[in-house]
């Protein structure tokens, strides 16, 4: 098992590792959580130690989180007992905020099943359940003791899912990560087509970028907001289409795009920056152009939780020393890059 990270948040430690299927199945832990498409990843062993909750974010709620309390307690488990999350990134955000609960908090390991979840949600903490239309509103800062890195699970995922968790990966490479940016550009056909070698070097990059900013900044007080680049344009589209027409990677795609186009109007990149950025976008496939109502998204913009003292505030690429910043944006330029 190569050992990727081994960061000391707060008093917890998280160990981030690459590990092999039959390592993951071979894993102990004293409640398994999983849901309808992960299940079949359960060892028989596993599977006797588990509950099994239906798939989707219409889940991510804290009767969920009721359902896995109460398996740990039919399984008289103490505070010493290992819960142990596998599946996406619903999964993953849910066993952490059960396993902070119980008991005033017991351990906790994760098995990403996701490509977004392997890059992003499994990585960093944060733990929570969404409450009526608000996402992630309830939750706790809870780092699992250890990730399970599995790149080999993403093979299963449906294409949706899997570009979903590109999108974050191209953030990633936007935010900081010239090498991977490369790969991204020459490199494209056979991360799409999903070769194991590619995929994982390609997951390791972003795993490493994502635990040094949380290392430094687990609260997200500074720097960890920069990883919410393209979110608050891509939320507010989804939040407007219902969550249903668009997908979160295309949402935080379609954000990007606007993150990069504010960034250009503003002159803090140039025209060569502004042209990859949104060319690798489009390569990869992403819509990015959706008839809304500028209105509309504005107002929806204004329920953003990541809004602080009353203003909006966006994560824009940069150049030169620094990679982005974050500023409030007028509405009045707003609606420049809106329209
Ligand atoms: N904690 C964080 O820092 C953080 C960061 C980003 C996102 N998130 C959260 O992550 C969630 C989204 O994660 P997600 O995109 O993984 O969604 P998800 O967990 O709903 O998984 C997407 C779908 O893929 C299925 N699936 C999972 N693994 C599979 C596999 N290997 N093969 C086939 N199907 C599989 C799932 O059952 C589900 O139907 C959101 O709730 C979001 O808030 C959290």
């Amino acid at each position: 098992m190569e050992i990727l990270k081994d960061i000391q948040f707060d008093s917890f430690p998280s160990r981030l590792v690459l590990a092999t299927l039959e390592e993951t199945s071979a894993a102990q832990g004293d409640l398994f959580v999983a849901d309808d498409n992960t299940a079949g990843f359960l060892s028989p062993e596993q599977r006797e130690k588990a509950v099994i909750l239906p798939a989707g974010e219409s889940e991510k709620t804290f009767a969920s989180i009721e359902r896995i309390l109460a398996r740990a307690v039919e399984l008289k488990l103490d505070r010493s007992s290992l819960f142990v999350g596998l599946g996406g990134g619903v999964i993953c955000d849910m066993t952490a905020f059960a396993a902070s609960l119980y008991m005033r908090g017991t351990r906790v390991e994760l098995m990403p099943t996701t490509l977004l979840a392997m890059v992003d949600a499994a990585v960093g903490g944060k733990t929570g359940v969404d409450y009526g239309s608000y996402k992630n509103m309830i939750g706790t800062f809870y780092p699992a003791r250890q990730v399970w890195i599995c790149p080999d699970y993403v093979k299963s995922l449906p294409d949706r899912e899997y570009l979903c968790g590109l999108a974050e990966v191209i953030k990633t490479a936007i935010l900081g990560d010239e090498a991977l940016l490369i790969m991204l550009e020459e490199k494209r056909e056979a991360l799409l087509a999903r070769d194991p070698i590619l995929v994982r070097e390609m997951i390791v990059h972003c795993v490493r970028f994502k635990a040094k900013v949380v290392e430094e900044d687990l609260r997200e007080s500074g720097v960890r907001a920069s990883l919410n680049l393209g979110h608050t344009f891509g939320h507010a589209l989804e939040s407007i289409t219902g969550f249903s027409g668009v997908s979160h990677g295309e949402g935080v795609a379609w954000g990007m795009s606007k993150a990069v186009l504010a960034a250009r109007l503003r002159g803090d990149i140039s025209e060569a920056a502004y042209r990859r950025q949104i060319t690798l976008l489009t390569d990869f496939g992403y819509p990015l152009d959706y008839p809304f109502s500028v209105d509309e998204l504005i107002e929806a913009m204004g329920h953003d939780k990541k809004i602080q003292g009353g203003q909006k505030r966006f994560v824009l690429p940069a150049e030169g020393g620094k990679r982005f910043q974050i500023l409030p944006l007028d509405e009045t330029f707003l609606r420049k890059v809106l329209e």
